[in-house]
């Protein structure tokens, strides 16, 4: 059993579409993800090694950067050298808490949506990011295929999931201690929605989705209680970071971080508008409080600085 689950106080919830089932969501609704999993401080090695991480691997400058599942904002501050910031997450309290701590900086955009069915139209960023959100997707090909088109051609998607094929999983295993294999490649759903999956599966999902792998790093090597209790987590993380590029070729971590590249070359501009109807793919026109569809009339309200494309507004 995997015991970093971030999902505890979190219920299932589905995504309200029309048309053909959606995957099952796992909704943060009302959570207290922020103050729990990140606010006691026990996870400050995590939060520094996948720092040192994305500084490798995001590009530092750029257009327009979205991240999917960007919660609270934790990981926002590493945006700076970006024209423009989407910070996208199904959860609107999480988003109002990003809104909190970083509405003040107008190159934010907050927006509520499922990222099986983005608002985004195609090739809207140049950098997409997805952090810890990857492992509770039940159908990882079709969050990719959604995700990697709205990354422009020459662009970047930086993203985490979380391994199954860890050290301590296979010690566990070698020692009858965990029933089922690290190395068998198909998902493991330790708990409902909540996924750790086999490098080669995952390599073999961006690789599906159109996406080149261009770099990888095993992050998180040093997630051992005793461990993170008797080094301090600045020497810890720093020792992770030296080793998470040689790590890479064998990737026995819970955490890896990958940055693929959409093949072709970059535009010369990017869409300058950032949205489309997620139901029709229609263009929106804004009318103040909402966004409202051209083609299928759905009216998405914009709430207090958060455009919400989770349920339309009643026609
Ligand atoms: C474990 S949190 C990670 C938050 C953030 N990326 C970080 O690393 O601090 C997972 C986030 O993914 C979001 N999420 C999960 N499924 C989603 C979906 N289908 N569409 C949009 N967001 C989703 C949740 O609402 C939650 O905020």
């Amino acid at each position: 059993m995997n015991t970093q689950s971030d999902t505890k106080n979190v219920s299932q919830g589905t995504a309200n579409t029309t048309g053909g089932a959606p995957p099952e969501v796992m909704d943060y609704e009302g959570s207290d993800y922020q103050e729990r999993f990140w606010g006691s401080g026990e996870r400050d090695y995590e939060d520094r090694a996948e720092r040192i991480a994305l500084r490798k691997l995001v590009p530092p400058a750029g257009r327009r950067l979205v991240e999917f599942g960007a919660a609270f904002g934790r990981l926002a501050d590493l945006y700076g050298g970006y024209d423009q910031v989407i910070l996208l997450d199904y959860s609107r309290s999480l988003l109002a808490q990003a809104q909190a701590r970083l509405g003040h900086d107008q190159r934010f955009v907050f927006v509520a949506a499922n990222l099986y069915k983005l608002p985004l139209v195609d090739g809207v960023v140049d950098t997409g990011v997805i952090v810890r959100v990857m492992h509770h997707l039940a159908d990882v090909a079709a969050a990719l295929a959604e995700i990697g088109r709205t990354v422009a051609p020459g662009g970047a998607l930086v993203a985490e999931y979380a391994s199954k094929r860890h050290l301590k999983s296979i010690a566990r295993y070698a020692l009858r201690r965990q029933q089922w294999s690290p190395f068998d490649s198909n998902p493991y759903e330790f708990v409902p929605l909540n996924f750790d999956f086999h490098p080669d599966w995952m390599t073999a999902r961006f690789r599906s989705a159109g996406l080149t792998i261009e770099q990888e790093l095993a992050v998180s090597h040093f997630r051992i209680a005793v461990l993170k209790q008797l080094v301090p987590a600045r020497y810890l993380a720093a020792a992770d970071g030296a080793v998470q590029g040689i790590g890479a070729r064998w990737k026995l971590t819970p955490s890896v971080f990958v940055r693929c590249r959409v093949p072709g070359s970059a535009p010369s501009a990017l869409p300058a508008s950032l949205f489309q109807c997620p139901e029709c793919r229609g263009s929106l026109t804004d009318g103040g409080v909402s966004m409202d569809c051209t083609h299928c009339g759905r009216r998405w309200p914009v709430r207090a600085g958060i455009f919400d494309f989770k349920e339309p507004l009643d026609v």
